[in-house]
C-alpha cells in the first residue's frame, strides 16, 4: 500500500487595477473574485450574502459595469478594472451616492449597502433620471432584509438629482470616472448595464 500524494492546487496570479492601483495576488484558480477582494486585498466593504448570485451584496464595478462578484473567478479581472465601494470615494469626501444614502436613512443594518452603492452609481450613469419603476426593476437583483426599498428608493432619486445639478451645471453621466467608478466630477458619458434577473419589489416596497 503506497502513501497517497497530495495533488498540488493549481494557482493563478491575478493583475488588475483595483480602485484605480496596480493589485496583485496568486490565489487558488477557483478564488471567487469576492473572496479575493476580502481576503487577498483586505477589500471587506464588498460583502457575501447568498454567495450564489442572488442577494447583490457583493456587486462591484467590473470596467464600469455591475458585477456580482461571487458570480465570478478573481483569475477573469485579469488585466480588468474593479471598482469596490471602497474606491466610489476620493479618501476624503463620500460619493454623491453614498452621501444620498445617509442623508435619506437608505440604510439600516447596512449589510446590503455596498451593493445598492455600487448599483447606483451604474444606474445613474445610465439613466441620470429614473423614475420609480426604473429603479425599482434596476434593484431587482439587490435585495434589502430591513429597509423596504422606500428610503432606498428615495436615495436614489436624491443622489439623481444631486449629480443632474453637479456644482450648479447640469450633468449628464453620473459625474463618475468611467473606468475606476470613482466620482469624477460632472463631463463623463460612459454608461454601464446591470443585467438584473431577480423579482422587483411589489408597489408596497416589501418584495413580497
Ligand atoms: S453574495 Fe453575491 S449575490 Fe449574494
Ligand atoms: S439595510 Fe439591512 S439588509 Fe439592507
Amino acid at each position: 500500500m503506497t502513501d497517497s500524494v497530495p495533488t498540488p492546487q493549481a494557482t493563478v496570479t491575478v493583475e488588475a487595477t483595483v480602485n484605480g492601483d496596480d493589485r496583485s495576488a496568486t490565489v487558488p484558480a477557483d478564488t471567487l473574485l469576492s473572496a479575493f477582494l476580502r481576503e487577498s486585498l483586505s477589500l471587506t466593504g464588498t460583502h457575501r450574502g447568498c454567495e450564489s448570485g442572488k442577494c447583490g451584496a457583493c456587486t462591484v464595478l467590473l470596467d464600469g459595469e455591475p458585477v456580482k462578484s461571487c458570480n465570478l473567478l478573481a483569475a477573469q479581472v485579469t488585466e480588468r478594472s474593479v471598482t469596490t465601494v471602497e474606491g466610489l470615494t476620493d479618501g476624503t469626501d463620500l460619493h454623491p451616492v453614498q452621501s444620498a444614502f445617509w442623508d435619506t436613512h437608505g440604510l439600516q443594518c447596512g449589510y446590503c449597502t455596498p451593493g445598492f452603492l455600487t448599483s447606483t452609481v451604474a444606474l445613474l450613469r445610465e439613466e441620470p433620471d429614473p423614475d420609480v419603476e426604473t429603479i425599482r426593476e434596476w434593484f431587482a437583483g439587490n435585495v434589502c432584509r430591513c429597509t423596504g426599498y422606500t428610503k432606498i428608493v428615495e436615495s436614489v432619486q436624491v443622489a439623481a438629482e444631486r449629480l443632474r445639478e453637479g456644482d450648479g451645471e447640469p450633468a449628464t453621466d453620473g459625474g463618475v470616472d468611467p473606468d475606476s467608478g470613482s466620482w469624477a466630477g460632472a463631463g463623463n458619458t460612459d454608461v454601464g448595464v446591470f443585467d438584473a434577473t431577480y423579482p422587483v419589489a411589489d408597489e408596497e416596497g416589501d418584495g413580497e
